[in-house]
């Protein structure tokens, strides 16, 4: 009895989370605004893992990449210059140095976005078609290879992903190297040290994804860093929204910004739109698989 409970309740569960998906994806698709538009459209071939066969080309050669570093028993020393767990406080002296750290490859690769979000960040990057991207917390390249990759697709636009790590730093550019991605540039520092130059150099930027140090401060400071050399029409994407308390309280916060025109709350990340456009600020939640 208890079995077929479990099995009604999941069932329940799934068409009550397609419903719900359904409900939010149609009150978005009604929404007259190009740039949202974009991420719509994006979200609704994630959903329905649509892939051209040139879309495949790239999707097989990352993940096969993937594949491979998981089997990687290289050991790499990394300084860590992130949050290490959702409850550690760091003091100013540890976040300044870092934290140096030993591990696999294979261990290193775990870190990165998994698939349905690679593909997420390929299809908005297919979608958007920015100009300029900028990624913080490259690790090994998956993340970046997935919206470089697009780019080579779009014909157009151009990519920096920015690393503290250098022994990490280097390995992404092997691999961006690998594949073959040449719409990618991998600059090493500490985002606290080198954001400000590298954004003055590329700005203005159109497509954003962070993805290093889940801390609370640390991601209001680096989306106020950002935020004043954006485009006017622009798209912002945040992982681990619900990493921490922390993070949570983040969020929360950049939903509230005025900068911020619509924000899209898919549990794992969060997109952040911002755009000229006339209409009210919303927020919307949807659970993306
Ligand atoms: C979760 S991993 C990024 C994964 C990558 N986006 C992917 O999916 O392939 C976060 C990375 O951010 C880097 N990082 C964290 N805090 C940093 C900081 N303050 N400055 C520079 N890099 C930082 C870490 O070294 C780590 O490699």
């Amino acid at each position: 009895m208890k079995i077929i409970n479990n099995i009604l309740r999941k069932i329940r569960n799934f068409f009550y989370k397609n419903l719900k998906r359904g409900i939010e994806l149609r009150k978005l698709e009604n929404i007259n605004d190009d740039t949202l538009n974009s991420v719509v459209r994006a979200l609704k071939h994630v959903i329905s893992n649509k892939i051209s066969q040139e879309e495949k080309f790239w999707v097989d050669k990352i993940e096969n990449l993937r594949r491979n570093l998981l089997t990687s028993t290289n050991e790499i020393t990394i300084v860590d210059y992130g949050a290490i767990s959702p409850n550690t406080c760091l003091t100013e002296v540890e976040k300044d140095k870092g934290r140096i750290i030993k591990k696999t490859i294979g261990v290193a690769i775990k870190g990165s976005v998994p698939y349905t979000e690679g593909i997420l960040l390929f299809k908005l990057v297919k979608e958007f078609q920015p100009s300029t991207c900028l990624e913080l917390g490259t690790a090994l390249g998956i993340s970046s290879s997935y919206q470089s990759a697009a780019l080579e697709l779009n014909n157009r636009g151009r990519m920096v992903t920015i690393e503290g790590a250098k022994s990490v730093a280097e390995l992404a550019r092997e691999n961006h190297k690998i594949l073959g991605l040449s719409r990618v540039i991998s600059k090493i520092g500490k985002f606290e040290n080198v954001l400000e130059e590298i954004i003055n150099e590329i700005k203005p930027v159109d497509f954003v994804f962070i993805d290093g140090n889940h801390e609370e401060t640390a991601t209001l400071n680096y989306f106020n860093t950002i935020a004043p050399s954006l485009s006017d029409y622009a798209i912002l994407v945040f992982d681990d929204l619900r990493w921490s308390k922390g993070m949570k309280r983040a969020w929360k916060a950049l939903t509230q910004d005025n900068r911020i025109k619509f924000a899209i709350d898919l549990i794992g990340m969060g997109i952040l739109v911002i755009s000229k456009s006339e209409n009210k600020k919303r927020v919307f939640k949807l659970l993306l698989k």
